[in-house]
């Protein structure tokens, strides 16, 4: 899949731009603060109906303006596809012109993987992190997914509303039903995503590190079928019953699920240095590229923000290597002889406060 092209209005500092990135690596390159990131968090909008960088997306809009639009459109081998992003008085989305009625109908039309210096937190930071890079992934990958996911949250949600009272048993049951029902399909879907990513990311891993061992598994809910998982979740839910009313709060559930990551047997989340948790999240991201590939028959777009001058040379020249088999949209301030001639053809953009040039021509 690639993106054609680029448009926004009143997005962010850009009063207006139209950008048509080319098929291979094309690189944004502008001093700090011009909007650079500001760009790939449009494209981001775009693949999964939010900014990376904010939940509220008021501050998307122009200051000043009313009202902001993206439109990414992209070809794939089933053909051209635009979505549209409006922030206004709503956030609407349109596809192929059409205005969706549900936000999980944007999912899977514009294919992303994004990689910032921020992502080393997938590795790092709590099991949220986690989660959400597995959710992201698979809601590009499967509406049902983005939809299920959108139901559990609400039960999660209205569970833990009701734990704030003095809830019966007979109401609580209601909810556990619910709840095991959505959240044994989100933790089986999750223990097979990361059971398929394992494979690529040691892969990937072994390459760019040059033979190093990484082993991800996922940390849930037991079981080898949905229906398994979800009679497990429901003695589990009963179990935890007093504890859940004591804390107000659902202890067991998808919610609380994890993604280990090791290396040679140590575990990268608490005992990673800097820099091995920043290979690992790399590997982690190039493997979500191949998990997508062969998912979804076509490699996504690699959206890399600023990290070609925070890795090594030798993880550098591996990304490099590898970013020639699908497009990719770079952003740095500066690129040295050295890395431009490695990266071989580009399409080179000039970014200046809100504005894009094309600079290679
Ligand atoms: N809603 C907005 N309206 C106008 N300018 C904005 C808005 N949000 C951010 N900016 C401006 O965008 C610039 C940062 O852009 P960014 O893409 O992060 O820069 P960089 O090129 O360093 O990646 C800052 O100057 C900031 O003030
Ligand atoms: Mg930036």
């Amino acid at each position: 899949m690639i993106i054609e092209r680029i448009k926004l209005n009143d997005y962010r500092n850009y009063a207006s731009a139209e950008v048509f990135p080319g098929r291979g690596v094309n690189l944004f390159t502008g001093d700090n603060a011009q909007g650079k990131t500001n760009l790939l968090e449009s494209v981001r909008l775009a693949s999964v109906g939010r900014s990376a960088r904010t939940t509220r997306w008021q501050e998307l809009v122009r200051r000043g303006a009313k009202a902001a639009s993206v439109s990414v459109r992209v070809r794939s081998d089933a053909g051209a596809d635009e979505v549209t992003v409006r922030l206004g008085d709503a956030k609407t989305v349109l596809v192929n012109g059409y205005p969706v009625s549900r936000m999980g109908e944007l999912m899977g039309v514009v294919k992303t993987v994004l990689f910032t210096p921020d992502e080393l937190r997938i590795v790092k930071e709590g099991p949220g992190e986690r989660r959400r890079f597995a959710d992201i992934a698979l809601c590009q990958l499967s509406r049902g997914y983005f939809y299920t996911l959108t139901r559990f949250n609400r039960v999660l949600a209205q569970r833990n509303r009701l734990l704030k009272g003095s809830p019966t048993d007979e109401e609580l049951s209601v909810w556990d039903m619910q709840l095991a029902r959505e959240g044994a399909r989100i933790t089986y879907t999750r223990r097979q995503f990361a059971a398929r990513i394992a494979g690529f990311a040691a892969a990937v891993h072994a390459d760019i590190s040059g033979g190093e061992k990484l082993e991800t598994g996922y940390e849930g809910a037991e079981g080898d079928s949905i229906a398994e998982i979800e009679s497990g979740l429901l003695d589990a839910l009963a179990q935890s019953r007093e504890r859940d009313r004591r804390f107000s709060v659902t202890h067991v559930g998808p919610q609380r699920d994890d993604i280990s990551i090791r290396s040679d047997g140590m575990d990268l989340r608490a005992y990673g240095s800097q820099g091995q948790q920043r290979s690992a999240a790399l590997s982690l991201k190039l493997a979500e590229m191949e998990l997508m590939k062969s998912e979804g028959g076509e490699y996504p777009i690699l959206l890399l923000d600023d990290v070609l001058s925070e890795l090594d040379e030798k993880r550098q020249s591996k990304l490099i290597e590898r970013i020639k088999a699908y497009q990719t949209i770079i952003t740095c301030t500066h690129l040295t002889d050295d890395v431009r001639e490695k990266i071989g053809e580009i399409t080179e953009f000039r970014v200046r406060a809100g504005t894009v040039e094309r600079s290679d021509k």
